[in-house]
């Protein structure tokens, strides 16, 4: 469980986590959360709690317990560490979503398709498709963190049954048709990625999302309709323009759809994206 803890409340810290926890039997250790930070997005936390043989007690400062986890999603176990590498449980609505997105994909295409996720973390969205028999053939699964691809590899590892060397963290084509490995989204093109070649492309980087966009769409196979989904931050009457600015990247008669999810600031939001390119060839 990860927490925010105000100064105001903090000498009833104890007595919070300890409801917490008895409330919440499957809680294992309580976090203090102190925002999302740098270019990984990892969270800053501070374990507070730990249940230790039925027991719950405080954490100290010096102590070294673990933060590793693995989480379920729609019947999906996913391994994450909050303190190595971003995972939010509450984005899983958004990779159903995607889930579904790529079965539609899927369907128009008339086979399975090639998923590239660029900001992959430790792989919530992929574990979603790679989950349903037959609707993935091919997977590029990037991040700039080493953290996060050590906890994704295995997680392939898991879900695909193949056999990985986890702690080989290096961009790496590990059989046909799936890539793994750290990578920066704005160099694949020069680590030999198949460009022109993926129908399904995931951009959770919020912030950057309409910088990346167009470094990330020559990786598309513009021969077929394809799908971008992502997140994207922006200002509260910004949507109408940034419509209009991402449509001259893609094919005429795309559908781009911005749905503001959350307030971001007072004055911005946090939108979910989904594009969708025309099928030319009807
Ligand atoms: C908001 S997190 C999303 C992670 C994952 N997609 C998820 O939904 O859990 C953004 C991720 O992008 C990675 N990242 C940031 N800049 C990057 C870049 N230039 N190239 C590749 N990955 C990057 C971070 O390390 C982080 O794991």
């Amino acid at each position: 469980m990860i927490l925010k803890m105000e100064e105001s409340i903090r000498e009833f810290q104890f007595q919070i986590i300890k409801s917490k926890m008895t409330a919440n039997p499957n809680v294992r250790l309580v976090l203090e959360d102190n925002g999302v930070k740098g270019e990984h997005r990892v969270r800053d936390l501070r374990p507070i709690g730990v249940r230790e043989n039925g027991k719950i007690n405080a954490v100290t400062m010096d102590s070294d317990i673990s933060t590793e986890v693995t989480t379920r999603e729609s019947g999906c176990q996913i391994l994450c560490d909050p303190g190595v590498a971003y995972y939010s449980s509450r984005l899983q609505t958004e990779r159903i979503a995607t889930a579904e997105e790529a079965k539609r994909l899927s369907d128009a295409i008339g086979s399975p398709i090639r998923v590239a996720d660029p900001f992959c973390g430790v792989g919530p969205a992929l574990a979603h498709m790679i989950n349903i028999p037959n609707l993935v053939s091919s997977v590029l699964a990037t991040d700039l963190n080493p953290g996060a691809i050590r906890l994704l590899n295995e997680n392939l590892r898991r879900w695909m049954r193949l056999p990985f060397d986890i702690d080989n963290t290096e961009f790496t084509e590990w059989g046909e048709g799936l890539w793994s490995g750290v990578a920066d989204a704005g160099q694949l093109e020069k680590m030999k990625v198949p460009m022109d070649f993926w129908n399904l492309l995931i951009i959770n980087l919020p912030h950057k999302f309409l910088r990346f966009l167009p470094l990330l769409l020559p990786l598309m196979d513009s021969s077929k309709p394809y799908v971008v989904r992502g997140r994207l931050v922006c200002g509260d009457d910004e949507i109408p323009q940034i419509k209009t600015k991402i449509s001259e990247d893609l094919p005429d008669g795309s559908d781009i759809i911005i749905d503001p999810r959350s307030e971001y600031s007072p004055s911005s939001k946090l939108c979910s994206v989904t594009i969708r390119t025309p099928d030319s060839s009807t």
